[in-house]
């Protein structure tokens, strides 16, 4: 049969990756996909800086329209990133009757409604893998492979810059900076590395794996985001005394109320086996009815790592060429026309657990004052640690642990305690998840 021709629009560290593994791999790839699958053209601002790789065996150009209206062009491989011009892209290349694969999770999670609908419309296909978890085919696993399943939660450590920043500052006491430009160096950060570390990417990938783990359209404005950049080597050190690792997590959870979608720091049993998933890779654990809970864990981002899940779209897309487009996995796991409006909730109605750390002044009664605060919120303490004063300093940190309470009322004591005379600074606030199966 006729190999199927790709044109790739951007050329760095995704585009690069994907060149080499089907160049290297393509008789084992046309082998599963059933034709081969090559890469005729390619769009990269620099063309000049990328001629010599290519030994001018595909077209290449500094235009990613002239792909996209290439009629020759059977799928378009999307790695450019961000929305402009990669939103217009696809659009187009959909318009022209063109399969569409991307690793851009901002796009999806942004556009993702408006460009499924679009290819519903044409009966082309857009897949995404490498959006979420880099090589790690996690979308595929629950999209399909818990197809049966209702899904409880999922908590996925889906940043592999941020794990990779706080591994290396816990295990080596690295600085913040200079972890994070090693990481840029790897090519693991986004274009913009705010993305990285404020929690950005993440919340992009978690609106993603909501959004299929629980069949609603993708609400990226309604995921609550935190990053890694307010955390000090003190809380990690804390953490660890107590029996608890901070992870940067994605956590969806169904309730009755509706869905939670949030992404900050959190505590975790360091037992657990996605507390010991360090340096870029990724884990995501999801805890569904009938399967219970399954890990699936990777490398998170990288060129080769991230070309695995590009090319497994390449094929799937490929495989189902000729099927009914009626009869194709649809694009966020559920039919278009059955998505649910389940609501997603305020982070003010969410129940998790705390790591709070006070800095207080150190005479009778501070203790009882904050005590007193949270017994009267319901909050109840599960440990308290009094630390012992720094050199010179006129106050002592207090970490407290306390049961899950709904962080509406958490706030109200947070504003309290803060409030008092004997508390000299802002509270450090952690949330705490035991990732137990319920
Ligand atoms: P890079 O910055 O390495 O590559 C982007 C490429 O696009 C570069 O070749 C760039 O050219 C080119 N480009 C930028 N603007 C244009 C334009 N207007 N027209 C044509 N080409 C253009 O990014 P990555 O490969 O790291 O990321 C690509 C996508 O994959 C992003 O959406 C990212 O979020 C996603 N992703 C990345 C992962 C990773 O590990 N890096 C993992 C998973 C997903 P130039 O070289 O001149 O800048
Ligand atoms: N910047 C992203 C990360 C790339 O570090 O996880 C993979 O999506």
């Amino acid at each position: 049969m006729k190999p199927v021709n790709v044109g790739v629009l951007g050329f760095g560290t995704v585009g690069g990756g994907t060149y080499d593994v089907l160049t290297r791999n393509a008789s084992e790839i046309a082998r599963r996909a059933g034709r081969g699958i090559r890469i005729t053209h390619v769009a990269t601002r620099s063309p000049d800086k990328v001629q010599q790789r290519l030994q001018g065996q595909v077209s290449l150009t500094a235009d990613p329209f002239a792909v996209v209206n290439d009629p020759k062009v059977d799928i378009v491989v999307e790695l450019i990133g961000g929305n402009d011009p990669a939103l217009e892209l696809v659009k187009t290349a959909i318009d022209n009757n063109k399969h569409v694969v991307t690793a851009n999770k901002a796009l999806i999670a942004l556009h993702g409604n408006e460009i499924f609908a679009a290819a519903s419309r044409q009966g082309v296909m857009v897949a995404f893998e490498a959006a979420v978890g880099g090589g790690i085919p996690v979308i595929k696993a629950i999209r399909e492979g818990l197809a049966g399943n209702r899904i409880n939660w999922l908590a996925g450590i889906i940043n592999g810059t941020g794990n990779f920043i706080l591994t290396e500052m816990r295990d080596k006491g690295r600085s913040f900076a200079e972890v994070l430009a090693e990481a840029q160096a790897l090519g693991y950060a986004e274009a913009d590395p705010t993305f990285d570390v404020e929690g950005i990417d993440a919340a992009h990938k978690l609106a993603i794996l909501g959004s299929i783990a629980y069949g609603i359209p993708l609400q990226f404005d309604k995921v609550y985001t935190e990053g890694i950049s307010h955390l000090t080597g003190d809380d990690v050190s804390y953490a660890e005394q107590l029996g608890y690792r901070i992870k940067h997590l994605g956590i969806a959870r169904r309730v009755a109320q509706g869905i939670e979608l949030r992404v900050h720091p959190t505590l975790i049993p360091e037992k657990r086996l996605i507390a010991n998933v360090d340096g870029v890779m990724n884990a995501v654990l999801v805890q569904a009815d009938a399967l219970g809970p399954t890990l699936y864990y990777g490398a998170g981002a990288g060129a080769e790592p991230t070309a695995s899940a590009v090319v497994a779209d390449l094929v799937d897309v490929t495989r189902t060429l000729t099927a009914d487009p009626e009869n194709r996995v649809p694009h966020l796991a559920f039919q278009a026309d059955a998505l649910s409006n389940t609501p997603v909730l305020e982070m003010d109605e969410v129940e998790t657990a705390y790591y709070l750390r006070l800095q207080a002044v150190d005479e009778p009664g501070v203790l009882a004052d904050v005590t007193r605060i949270l017994g009267d919120q319901q909050i109840s303490i599960e440990a308290i640690i009094q630390k012992q004063a720094a050199k010179g300093a006129d106050s002592i940190p207090v970490i407290i642990v306390t049961h899950r309470v709904v962080e509406k009322q958490m706030n109200a004591a947070i504003e309290q305690i803060e409030a008092l005379q004997t508390i000299t600074d802002k509270i450090c606030r952690i949330r705490l998840e035991t990732l137990s199966r319920d």
